[in-house]
């Protein structure tokens, strides 16, 4: 086989075979192929797309281009989340716990954070003594004990999705649909869970800017998980304004505790629970009705919670620090922000505020930057909130005034204020199998 030959096929609009697939990811891995002519390669797909069957095809190839992990030394049912991210989206903090404390098994492969969008390895390590560098053995353990471990994605986790996803970013082609729904799914398939929830996000803050687009990749990504044996459904939900009160590492693990302990941000609350409850009934634990039961009983009974601590212990942590979240890092500056003029917040740009936490040094530009743990954002006000002129709006932590400074003319230049309040917007927007 040549590559020539499947890029002229793919750029006049042919489809390519499974073994052309298989030829191609193989040639990746094994850095057969040059740069140049995979980057071809990608421009062509950008533009003529791929068919179902080839999207299937290429996320299991690249599932299967480094390790598959095996977790059937796990008893139960794993099932794992994904979330295309988002700014202050600490869901996985949040609903891994409750569905652990539901029966739900997860032993989740995550990442860093990277731009605006939040990772959740950044947040759990905020906690100090946490490791996300676990050997798999004891990382089956602590699922075994706690239903729940969260660790670091292993260096060989598909190795073809690392190179193509580095040639995408650099050559335009990272929006492409079933560039997307490969890479992200062929990730998950080799983590090894029988089932997988997908969180698409839509919105100013996600990847995904329109409704009619995330459905499209969300139908990708669920008829890939599907075809290729593991259950997959997903929920596509709104990413217009920043999800709950808090952005920036330690500031959502603290807001992670007061959701799993019953308070905080309703809408935050209202999302979790949705997600829990698809992670149950795709478990095969119960049905919508019963799964909302158990998700309720497990926040009220302090069982989600415990189950954090105990999973933040069995990685290194210490627990006291979510016992009493005013123990974890805060950086050394604190400076309010307030209301411009009075009236209804109409809109708030998550992307800016993201922008705005990064700013504040807790997310990073590139792989190698460092982050403050303790730098972020806490909103004292959200979309649909009225307030008058000179009413605090925010509290901004980094460790400089200069940050503190350029961080507030980001969020204030998100914030839109109008004389009434703005129609409210549906959380979960459209469900897909479950
Ligand atoms: N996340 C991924 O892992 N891959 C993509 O292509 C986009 C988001």
């Amino acid at each position: 086989m040549r590559m020539y030959d499947i890029i002229h096929k793919k750029r006049e609009g042919g489809c390519l075979s499974s073994q052309e697939i298989a030829w191609l990811v193989d040639a990746v891995t094994r850095s057969t192929v040059p740069d140049y002519q995979i980057s071809a390669l990608l421009m062509a797909i950008f533009f003529q797309g791929m068919t179902p069957e080839e999207t299937v095809e290429l996320t299991v190839a690249m599932a299967r281009s480094g390790d598959m992990a095996d977790l059937s030394q796990i008893p139960g049912v794993k099932v794992d989340k994904h979330s295309t991210g988002g700014v202050g989206d600490k869901t996985s903090l949040i609903v891994g716990p409750i569905a652990a404390a539901c029966g739900v098994k997860i032993a989740k492969m995550s990442g860093r954070g990277l731009g605006h969008t939040g990772g959740t390895v950044d947040k759990l390590e905020s906690i100090p003594g946490v490791t996300m560098d676990i050997p798999r053995e004891r990382f089956f353990q602590i699922v075994r004990d706690t239903g729940i471990a969260i660790v670091g994605q292993s260096g060989s986790l598909c190795p073809a999705d690392k190179k193509l996803y580095a040639l995408r970013d650099v050559t335009a082609t990272v929006e492409s649909l079933p560039l997307i729904a490969a890479s992200i799914m062929s990730k998950k398939l080799a983590s090894g869970a029988d089932a997988i929830l997908l969180d698409v996000k839509v919105g100013s803050g996600a990847f995904m800017k329109t409704q009619e687009e995330a459905q499209r990749l969300a139908q990708l990504m669920v008829d890939a998980g599907n075809q290729a044996g593991r259950r997959t459904a997903a929920l596509i939900t709104d990413m217009d304004t920043p999800l709950g009160a808090c952005i920036g590492n330690a500031l959502e693990v603290a807001e992670a505790c007061e959701i799993l302990q019953g308070r905080g941000d309703r809408r935050l609350a209202e999302l979790c629970s949705q997600l829990a409850q698809a992670m149950i009934c795709l478990a095969g634990l119960g049905d919508q009705g019963a799964a909302r039961e158990m998700v309720q009983e497990a926040i009220r009974s302090g069982r989600a919670f415990h189950t954090l601590c105990r999973m933040v212990e069995a990685q290194g942590g210490d627990s006291g620090f979510l016992q009493d979240t005013g123990r974890l890092p805060k950086s050394a500056v604190c400076r309010e922000a307030h209301m411009p003029e009075d009236g209804y917040i109409v809109g708030l740009d998550a992307e800016s505020c993201g922008l705005a936490a990064m700013e504040l040094g807790a997310g990073r530009e590139t792989k190698e930057s460092a982050i403050d743990y303790g730098a972020g954002i806490v909103l004292l006000k959200n979309k649909g909130d009225s307030g008058k002129k000179g009413e605090p709006l925010a509290r901004l932590y980094a460790n400089t005034q200069e940050q503190c400074a350029r961080a507030e003319e980001r969020l204030l230049s998100a914030l839109r204020i109008g004389p009434n309040p703005p129609a409210a917007r549906a959380l979960v927007l459209r469900r897909i199998g479950v």
